[in-house]
């Protein structure tokens, strides 16, 4: 196998040369879109008066819900959201009209001159407040197991808590943005931002009302996307769309970072109240939890977030009586949506605070409470999914030898004990992170490949490339079953066009669906060559032979490794026989099914394992921390690209970080985000990291990977950052032990917990 340079947007990115989609050179005749953005949080609109916009010079049109051709509703799961809000404002910010202009500060201005007269309703911005008017999208959700209340009772101990996390704003690099050129016979072409290809396709041709061919959605690369753009992206995508429809010019739509940061959604806030059942030696018995989330304005895709939260409310421990409950909550907020993780942290961070206080009230060593209470092989989950490959355990065994946890604590005490003004605290963080969509249909995808008739070839997946090196996994997995050198394979954009009915690329399984695909559409061009090249070689050297292979660009008996055909030979000859050198392939996740009823099924391929331990030094005075060190150790298989997977493993990490500890989502009374840009809302930077970071990718062998042995590696390292949460918990409860923590652990909340 070729040696691995294999990272294709690295030297692009480091260099400058990647192009965005603000990168292309503005087109002729192009209109620039700005908004006209709600200035109330909730409001009954009684007059929009789009005129004095509409006259001042350089403007080219406004456009409003009036002006829409086909449906007003860009809602995918339940149809709450239109594209403008003809009666009901729902947010801050929500754009009520698009000015197009001949440029941006000219549409800017013009977006000042329009008058909204409404009248304004109650807002309801937290979770609290719609718990309590039952603003509910659905019905609350259920997954239950063995008679919890009885459990609880019989219990030798009890504890009740409520917990509760924040929301975190996206922050990539990229802003949201798509442009929208009309081309010849009719097409609508979207250069856009997004991480489905096709939502975007049918909601825009829905709003309007043409047929889905004819829009074409390409997206050329993110500048990241973190969950952001899976469902976000749309409105701004359909906004585009809708500009270049009516008004017959390019269009394009671009939000500046501040527009951005305070009227897209964010990740979930959950809260949770909980109550636990376990015995004298820390054996959990009973588990008792609601999970409330603060879905913002719409529903996007709160009630699948919240179900993931749900199947995570277990995180790495058998427990015989179990009941999850979630409701998802409506608010007058921007609607919140998928965030790296898509819930499991939220969940994962409830029964890690039960754990932290089990261990409190026994005084019993926090890592082996965990040991005491992981799934063994054979155990159930509460919605019924068999555990037949728990690496639990021993990911926790071998990150507490890597870290040498018993030295630690040792260090940790003794450090406290000298030291009155700052303090020492460790954090543990097993992690169980379960890989596919849990909506079953969701989980699968397609590709296409040709090869040219130079021996060069071409793959397109649906899949999106955002800074996760989705390419660079594809053109690997093709590279292995043609034997092609890198430089022969390319990997294209997402286009609709090439391959249609793309889910987005989420939930971890980028290369599981668009690496299968590709690796099937591979096997096919494998198979048909094949029969040239045994043509061939007989021919040539009168070799007769059923294994083949194909390496270095080569093809040849297995035997015979020195009589070889030239791939672009065997290509030409291919065409010259009227072979096809074009294929399609097709992969579905098998065996995904889970009764929403019931709350029961199979709802994932497998899991991710792993475990992190931190250590933190907390200045009580200041409330200022560092993360002296973290061990992580992580369980990926067959890794396609242990580099990438390692590029993964710490950025998650740190981005977790940074939402426990750092960044913090404040809005003022009448429901706008105050935090609306880098100099209000901190995200981490290098010096945020810990002083020492060591990571293990372990590898490993499991029946249940996916492509070549791999797993996915997106979003399950993200829970490693929590552990620096519960490490400064576990500070500040050196010198109080009854203090509890808020989140996120920025310094005032530390301060607030130590007085
Ligand atoms: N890494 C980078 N650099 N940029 C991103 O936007 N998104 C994350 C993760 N890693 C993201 C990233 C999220 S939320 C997901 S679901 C996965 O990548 C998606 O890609 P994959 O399924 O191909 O891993
Ligand atoms: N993860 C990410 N995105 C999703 C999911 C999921 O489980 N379900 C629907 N969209
Ligand atoms: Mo990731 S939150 O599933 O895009």
């Amino acid at each position: 196998m070729a040696k691995l340079p294999w990272h294709l947007s690295g030297p692009l990115h480091v260099s400058g040369r990647s192009r965005f989609i603000g990168d292309e050179a503005p087109l002729s005749g192009m209109l620039y879109a700005k908004f006209f953005f709600s200035p109330v949080a909730h409001a009954r609109i009684i007059r929009l008066d789009l005129s004095a916009a509409h006259a001042f010079p350089g403007v080219h049109a406004v456009y409003g819900a009036q002006d829409i051709p086909g449906q007003n509703m860009i809602g995918h799961v339940l149809k709450d959201e239109p594209l403008f809000p003809d009666s009901e404002i729902m947010f801050y910010g929500q754009p009520l009209a698009m000015i197009l202009a001949e440029d941006e500060s000219i549409a800017e201005a013009a977006a000042k001159l329009i008058i909204l007269e409404a009248e304004e309703l109650p807002p309801v911005f937290s979770i609290e407040e719609a718990e309590r008017l039952k603003q509910w999208y659905i019905p609350e959700r259920k997954i239950a197991r063995g008679d919890v209340d009885d459990a609880l009772n019989k219990a030798r101990y009890t504890i009740h808590g409520q917990s509760y996390t924040g929301g975190q704003e996206h922050f990539y690099m990229e802003s949201q943005r798509t442009r929208a050129i009309l081309t010849d016979h009719d097409l609508i072409h979207l250069l856009c931002a997004t991480q489905s290809t096709m939502e975007v396709q049918e909601i825009a041709a829905r709003v309007l009302g043409i047929p889905a061919h004819r829009i074409a959605v390409e997206v050329p690369r993110l500048g990241g996307a973190f969950g952001g753009k899976e469902r976000s992206a749309t409105i701004w995508a359909v906004m585009a769309a809708l500009g270049a429809f009516l008004s017959g010019r390019p269009v394009q739509v671009m939000l500046t970072r501040d527009e951005d940061m305070r009227v897209t959604g964010k990740r979930h806030p959950f809260l949770s109240n909980w109550k636990i059942g376990f015995d004298e030696d820390g054996k959990i018995k009973a588990w008792d939890i609601e999970l409330m989330c603060n879905g913002g304005a719409y529903v996007d895709l709160s009630v699948a977030i919240l179900e993931r939260a749900m199947f995570h409310a277990d995180n790495c421990y058998h427990i015989p009586n179990v009941r999850i409950k979630g409701r998802a909550c409506r608010t007058n907020l921007p609607p919140n949506t998928a965030f790296r993780g898509f819930g499991g942290p939220q969940g994962i961070f409830t029964i890690e605070s039960a754990l932290g206080q089990i261990a409190k009230k026994l005084n019993k060593d926090p890592l082996e409470l965990r040991k005491l209470n992981c799934y063994q092989n054979g155990d159930i989950t509460p919605y019924g999914q068999k555990i037949s490959e728990t690496s639990a355990l021993k990911m926790l065994e071998q990150v507490a030898e890597a870290a040498d946890y018993q030295k630690l604590i040792h260090e940790v005490h003794d450090f406290n004990s000298k030291h009155e003004h700052h303090k020492q605290g460790l954090g543990i963080m097993p992690v169980k992170f379960g890989i596919s969509f849990t909506t079953a249909l969701m989980n699968q995808g397609s590709a296409l490949i040709w090869v040219y008739i130079d021996g060069s070839l071409s793959v397109s997946t649906g899949g999106v490339e955002m800074g996760q090196e989705l390419n660079s996994k594809v053109a690997l997995i093709v590279q292995r079953v043609l034997g092609l050198s890198y430089d022969k394979i390319r990997v294209e954009s997402s286009h609709t066009q090439r391959t249609g009915n793309a889910s987005p690329t989420a939930a971890s399984t980028g290369s599981d669906i668009n690496g299968n695909a590709a690796r099937i559409a591979a096997e096919k061009i494998r198979k048909s060559l094949s029969e040239i090249a045994r043509i061939m070689l007989q021919e040539r050297y009168e070799i007769d032979s059923e294994e083949l292979v194909f390496a270095d660009d080569k093809v040849f008996a297995q035997a015979e490794p020195d009589k070889s055909i030239a791939f672009p030979e065997l290509v030409r000859r291919a065409h010259q026989e009227r072979t096809p050198l074009g294929a399609y392939g097709y992969y579905a996740t098998p065996d995904l099914y889970f009764d929403r009823d019931l709350g029961q099924g199979n709802p994932f391929h497998y899991f991710v394992y792993g475990a992190a331990i931190a250590r933190v030094q907390l200045g009580l005075l200041s409330g200022e921390h560092e993360i002296l060190s973290t061990h992580i150790v992580h369980e990926n298989a067959q890794s396609l690209h242990p580099d990438i997977d390692m590029g993964q493993v710490v950025g998650a990490f740190i981005q977790s970080v940074g939402w426990c500890t750092m960044e913090e989502l404040v809005i003022d009374t009448k429901g706008r985000y105050l935090s609306a840009n880098p100099s209000t809302y901190k995200i981490p930077g290098v010096r945020d990291l810990p002083r020492d970071l060591r990571v293990t990718l372990q590898p490993s062998k499991s029946a249940q990977a996916s492509i070549f042995g791999s797993k996915a590696v997106g979003e399950p390292p993200f829970m490693y950052g929590m552990a620096v949460f519960f490490a400064l918990q576990n500070a500040i409860q050196s010198v109080k032990p009854e203090a509890e923590l808020s989140f996120p652990a920025t310094p005032e909340a530390i301060i607030r917990a130590l007085n």
